[in-house]
């Protein structure tokens, strides 16, 4: 089936266009058009001008999306869109449109939620992966532990108790000055230095598979701000390396874990961070180490898109989660 997705829950606007039969994942067209440049400014992302941002580029990428696919509207069969979680304005964007056009088309509408989608992104590169399996989604706003019992039911096992994996990257290279969103940068940096430089905590909660993140992010900037102080000169390139591994080994150790607990077979890792090419090199060391299977999508298809929600609208929709005209947006989870 042919399914035009859009995808507006932070700062990324995306819609593409998808051939899904779940045995072939095939993307026609995903354009994503980045807001960083309207951010950077900021340092972070301001809600409002995403919104906007949002506004102004939805109509026109549709288009683009459906043309470069070699599609009209009418050759669609079903409509998806990120409901839940994300920045409501945000998202009403995505929701307000994706809505009319199918009300216009006359075309189903699927609601499907961002971390799902995520996950779903490993179908394009593994099309033949079935749940139930075992997933990490680890972006600028989430990092969760999930039991994946069926392609629609997910159960979070583990999360963060504070800061995002990707916030805490993203926080990190801001006091670096290294720019914004930090993590790409880290990644590439993170080659050049010392991973044992400098000790840092652990993300790793002892008591459970959780994390928290935020006092590996305070011990950095600490640590930045005592030696800036003492004028003493830093290296970006240790600081890099050394926080990458402490991410990573957190990872990892709660993924190993989470293995004792839940003996799956099968592990996913999706989201922003999924990028980071230390984590894919230390997890597929883990996977061969405990014997399972590995699926992590393709780096492009790693950060926000629109193609990662049709991936998991095709599971919706077959499992009959069709939405109808009362389809609303949340900021927090309730798909
Ligand atoms: O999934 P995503 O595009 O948006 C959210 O849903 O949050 O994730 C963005 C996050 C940012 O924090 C960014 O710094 C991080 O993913 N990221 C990375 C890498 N590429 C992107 N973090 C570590 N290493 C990377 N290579
Ligand atoms: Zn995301």
């Amino acid at each position: 089936m042919l399914i035009l997705a859009f995808e507006s829950s932070c700062d990324e606007t995306s819609v593409a266009v998808a051939e899904i039969d779940g045995t072939k994942y095939e993307i026609r067209s995903n354009i994503v058009a980045s807001q960083i440049t309207m951010h950077t400014l900021y340092g972070g992302v301001v809600p409002e001008i995403a919104s906007r941002a949002h506004t102004e580029a939805i109509s026109k990428l549709t288009y683009e999306a459906l043309e470069s696919a070699n599609v009209t509207p009418e050759d669609i069969d079903v409509v998806a869109v990120t409901s839940n979680p994300g920045l409501i304005g945000a998202l009403l964007v995505g929701v307000g449109f994706a809505k009319g056009f199918a009300a216009m088309y006359n075309k189903p509408i699927v609601a499907v939620n961002h971390i799902k989608g995520h996950t779903a992104a490993a179908y394009y590169n593994n099309c033949d992966l079935k749940a139930p399996f075992f997933a990490l989604v680890a972006s600028g706003g989430h990092t969760s532990l999930i039991d994946v019992k069926s392609p629609t039911e997910y159960v979070t096992v583990g999360r963060t108790r504070d800061d995002a994996a990707g916030e805490a990257f993203d926080k990190v290279a801001r006091v670096l000055g290294i720019g914004y969103p930090g993590g790409a940068v880290m990644d590439a940096l993170a080659y050049k230095g010392d991973k044992n430089a400098i000790k840092l905590p652990s993300p790793a909660l002892a008591d459970s598979i959780d994390f928290s993140f935020s006092g590996l992010k305070t011990a950095v900037i600490n640590y930045v701000n005592t030696q800036r102080q003492k004028g003493v000169e830093i290296s970006n390139e240790d600081i890099a390396a050394s926080f990458t591994n402490a991410v990573v080994k957190a990872i990892i150790k709660n993924l190993e874990k989470a293995h004792e607990l839940y003996s799956y077979d099968t592990l996913v890792i999706a989201g922003g961070v999924a990028a980071n090419s230390h984590l894919r090199t230390a997890a597929a060391e883990l996977a061969r180490k405990l014997g399972v299977r590995l699926c992590i999508p393709e780096k492009s298809l790693c950060g926000d898109n629109a193609a990662m929600i049709a991936a998991q609208a095709y599971h919706d929709f077959t499992a009959g989660k069709i939405a109808d005209s009362s389809l609303n947006a949340f900021s927090y989870q309730v798909t």
